[in-house]
C-alpha cells in the first residue's frame, strides 16, 4: 500500500482553509481569525484535569490535537501564525518542538507561559473573530464565535478535502486493527472489559485518544445503544458481541460497529448477515442529491423486510414503519456525518448562513437531515435491537398483534446487531472508506 503524501495534500488542504476563512471573515465583517486550541478543566474541589479536548476549529487547521493555550492567528493575504505553548515544566511531559509537514506554512511562535500570546494576538482585539470556549478569554481577547463565521466554517466542513478524507482512512486502519482483536477476544471467551483493553491494545490507543467511549457489549447488553459499563467477568457463555469502536488519527474519527455470533452457524448469524447486506446496499445510496433522510426511512422499510424474513414482525415493512413498530426495532437514526468529530457539524444545516432542515417526524434520533453532495462523509449504521422497554411500548400502544412475540424472546438473549461504516458520497458511486480496510486486515 502506498502510504499518502500527507505534505502535499496538506498545502492544497490549508488554501482550502484559507479561502473558507476569507469569507467567513468577509461575512462577519471581521479583519482576524483567531483560534484558541482550549484549555485543561479541573475536576470540582480536586486539582485532576479531565482529558484535554482540542478546539475542533483548531485542528481544522493544524494536526495537533495536545497543544493546550496555543493559538491560531490567520489574517487573509498574511501567512498564518502559530502561538505554540511549550512551556517548561518538570512535571509534566511538554509539547515536542513542531515538527511535521505543516510547520513550513506558519510562522510559529514558541510561547512558554500562556499570557505570553497576548503579545503576539492581533493588536485590536474587536477586530477579531475568535472561536473557541470561554476558558480560554485571555485579556480583551474573549471568544466571540460570530455566527455568520461559525455558521459559514461549519457548514464549509462538511466538504472533505483529499487530506482530510486521507486521514479518515488512516483512522479506519487504526480502527479496524482493533476490531480483529476485539473480534479475537469474543472468541476466546473474555470479559468486555478484557475485550475492550485488546482493542486499546491493538489501537494503541484509550480514553484520552479514542473519538468516543467503546461499546463493548455481549450477550443482551447489545440491547442497550450506548453500553458502555463493561463486565469485569466473563459470561458463563457468550453468545452475541457488539462492538462500537472507533480511532483517531490527527484528530480525526471513525465510528464502526461490527457484531458476531458465537455460533456462526445459527439463526443469529443469519440475521447480522441480512442486517451486513442490507447495509452495504444502504452504503450504496450515498450519492450526490439523495436526501439523507430518504436514506433513513429506506433503512426502516429494508430491516422491517428483514423482520419479516425472520418471522420476528407479521405486518408489511410498510405498515410497521407507520405505526411505529419499525422505531421499536430500529430506535436510532442511519447515521450522521463525521470528520473531526464523531457526530460531526452541520449535519442540519439549511445553508451556509444557517438555518436548519428539521428532522422528519417521527424520528427524533436522525442526526443528519441534508441532501448528499461530493466530498461528505456520513456514517451508514442500521440496527435491530430487542429492547424490552420499547417492545413494551409496542404492546400498549395496540400493535401487539403486529409481532411474534416468541419470536422476540428466541433473539432477546443476543441483544442486538448494528453495522456501521463510513461511506463517502463522490459524484459517481459511493466510496465506502471502512470495508476496504477490513479486507486489507483479512
Ligand atoms: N459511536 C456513536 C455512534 O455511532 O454514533
Ligand atoms: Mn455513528
Ligand atoms: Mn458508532
Amino acid at each position: 500500500m502506498t502510504v499518502p503524501d500527507f505534505q502535499a495534500l496538506y498545502a492544497d488542504h490549508l488554501a482550502a482553509m484559507k479561502r473558507r476563512a476569507d469569507e467567513a471573515l468577509a461575512r462577519g465583517g471581521f479583519d482576524h481569525l483567531v483560534v484558541p486550541s482550549g484549555t485543561l478543566h479541573y475536576q470540582l474541589f480536586d486539582d485532576r484535569d479531565y482529558p484535554y479536548a482540542v478546539n475542533p476549529q483548531f485542528k481544522a487547521w493544524l494536526p495537533l490535537t495536545r497543544v493546550p493555550n496555543s493559538w491560531l492567528v490567520y489574517t487573509p493575504g498574511q501567512r498564518p501564525k502559530v502561538l505554540f505553548h511549550q512551556p517548561f515544566d518538570y512535571w509534566h511531559v511538554v509539547p515536542d518542538a513542531p515538527s511535521g509537514w505543516w510547520v513550513e506554512h506558519f510562522d510559529i511562535h514558541i510561547i512558554r507561559k500562556p499570557e505570553e500570546a497576548l503579545a503576539l494576538l492581533p493588536k485590536t482585539a474587536a477586530r477579531c473573530a475568535i472561536l473557541g470556549e470561554a476558558q480560554s478569554t485571555l485579556g480583551d481577547y474573549a471568544p466571540n464565535n460570530p455566527q455568520p463565521v461559525v455558521d459559514y466554517l461549519e457548514y464549509q466542513r462538511s466538504y472533505k478535502t483529499p487530506y482530510e478524507i486521507a486521514l479518515m482512512r488512516e483512522a479506519q486502519r487504526l480502527g479496524v486493527r482493533g476490531h480483529r482483536a476485539a473480534e479475537a477476544a469474543f472468541r476466546e471467551g473474555k470479559s468486555e472489559f478484557a475485550i475492550h483493553m485488546a482493542y486499546c491494545g491493538a489501537v494503541g490507543q484509550d480514553l484520552g485518544e479514542l473519538p468516543y467511549n467503546n461499546i463493548v457489549a455481549l450477550n443482551e447488553h447489545g440491547a442497550v445503544l450506548h453500553y458502555t459499563e463493561l463486565g469485569r467477568t466473563a459470561p458463563a457463555q457468550s453468545r452475541s458481541f457488539l462492538i462500537d469502536a472507533g480511532a483517531s488519527f490527527h484528530g480525526y474519527a471513525s465510528d464502526i460497529t461490527r457484531s458476531y455470533a458465537a455460533d456462526t452457524s445459527g439463526e443469529f448469524q443469519a440475521l447480522i448477515d441480512a442486517v451486513d447486506t442490507a447495509q452495504i446496499k444502504m452504503g450504496e445510496g450515498v450519492r450526490a442529491g439523495t436526501d439523507y433522510k430518504q436514506l433513513h426511512i429506506d433503512a426502516h422499510v429494508s430491516l422491517m423486510g428483514i423482520l419479516k424474513d425472520f418471522g420476528v414482525i407479521k405486518v408489511s415493512p410498510e405498515a410497521a414503519l407507520e405505526t411505529g413498530v419499525s422505531a421499536a426495532f430500529f430506535p436510532h437514526g442511519l447515521g450522521h456525518p463525521i470528520g473531526l468529530q464523531v457526530h460531526d457539524v452541520a449535519g442540519f444545516a439549511e445553508s451556509d448562513r444557517g438555518g436548519k432542515i428539521a428532522r422528519p417526524a417521527g424520528h427524533p434520533y436522525l442526526r443528519m437531515t441534508r441532501v448528499l453532495e461530493p466530498g461528505m462523509v456520513v456514517t451508514i449504521e442500521p440496527g435491530l435491537y430487542f429492547i424490552d422497554m420499547l417492545l413494551d411500548e409496542v404492546k400498549k400502544n395496540g400493535h401487539a398483534a403486529s409481532v411474534d412475540w416468541a419470536r422476540v424472546e428466541a433473539f432477546r438473549p443476543y441483544g442486538g446487531i448494528r453495522i456501521e461504516d463510513e461511506v463517502m458520497c463522490t459524484d459517481g458511486e459511493a466510496e465506502n472508506l471502512t470495508r476496504p480496510a477490513f479486507a486489507a486486515s483479512a
